[in-house]
């Protein structure tokens, strides 16, 4: 009997919208998010993190940090702590979104020790994973999941409020979206290797779908028992597709 898990769903905003945007946006989906059965987190860009938490104070809304550096503090130009996140008003953190992984070169080991100091620093890791075109079509995607998995998840100890985020990178941004049969594999694939390292643990933590999801495809995918939400980007800078997309269920 599969465990009752209480969904997500994340809007990664990436570099889009600025200040006054993030804040109607916010202001106008505390509706919808009060009468939410699901958990809700935004990822506004990192200059606008305050004034987000700020917007969604006294409201179910989440606000998470697109990305953190994992020293507490130093010379890291251009980059912010997981501290500084916290203090900012943040509860979650995204650690090793593909395009942290594939533009900026992000490996394994840095996510672990992203996610390692996100939670030392009382904030929610979301971990994001994810197989390339190539390694899907050389039928590489279990073993890259699994090699990720355990790489990003290095050190860290059972924690059942860790998140997952199973995203295929040619899914992202391109209008392809995984099917739900192929979603639902990956991401069970995912909750074994987890098991494997943290045991019963594994059937608490929350993995997302992320990677095209739109209020036309979102239904079948929540439909899939592994499947615990979703991460979505450019569908959730519009506030109308976004509550589409967390309605579905
Ligand atoms: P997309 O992005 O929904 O625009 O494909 C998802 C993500 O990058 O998390």
């Amino acid at each position: 009997m599969p465990a009752e898990r209480q969904k997500i769903f994340a809007a990664n905003w990436k570099m889009y919208k600025n200040g006054e945007e993030a804040e109607i946006f916010i202001r106008d989906m505390r509706r919808t998010a009060e009468n939410c059965p699901h958990e809700l987190i935004i990822f506004p860009p990192s200059v606008y993190l305050e004034r987000s938490a700020t917007a969604a104070k006294g409201s179910p809304i989440h606000i998470g940090a697109q990305n953190i550096h994992w020293q507490a503090e130093g010379a890291y130009t251009g980059e912010i702590s997981a501290a500084m996140a916290a203090d900012a008003g943040c509860t979650y953190c995204l650690c090793g979104h593909s395009e942290r992984r594939h533009q900026y070169g992000e490996s394994a080991e840095m996510v672990a020790r992203k996610a390692h100091a996100a939670i030392h620093n009382g904030l929610i890791p979301v971990i994001c994973l994810g197989e390339t075109l190539i390694q899907r079509e050389n039928g590489e995607t279990l073993e890259v999941l699994y090699n990720d998995a355990n790489a990003s998840l290095s050190g860290i100890e059972a924690d059942p409020r860790l998140v997952v985020a199973y995203e295929p990178v040619w899914a992202i941004g391109t209008g392809r979206t995984a099917t739900p049969e192929d979603a639902q594999t990956a991401c069970a694939f995912l909750r074994k290797v987890i098991g494997e390292k943290w045991g019963d643990c594994a059937q608490q933590i929350r993995i997302l779908y992320g990677g095209s999801v739109n209020p036309d495809n979102i239904l079948s995918l929540m439909e899939c028992p592994d499947i615990d939400g979703a991460l979505v980007g450019g569908a959730s800078l519009y506030l109308e597709k976004f509550t589409k997309i967390i309605r579905c269920k």
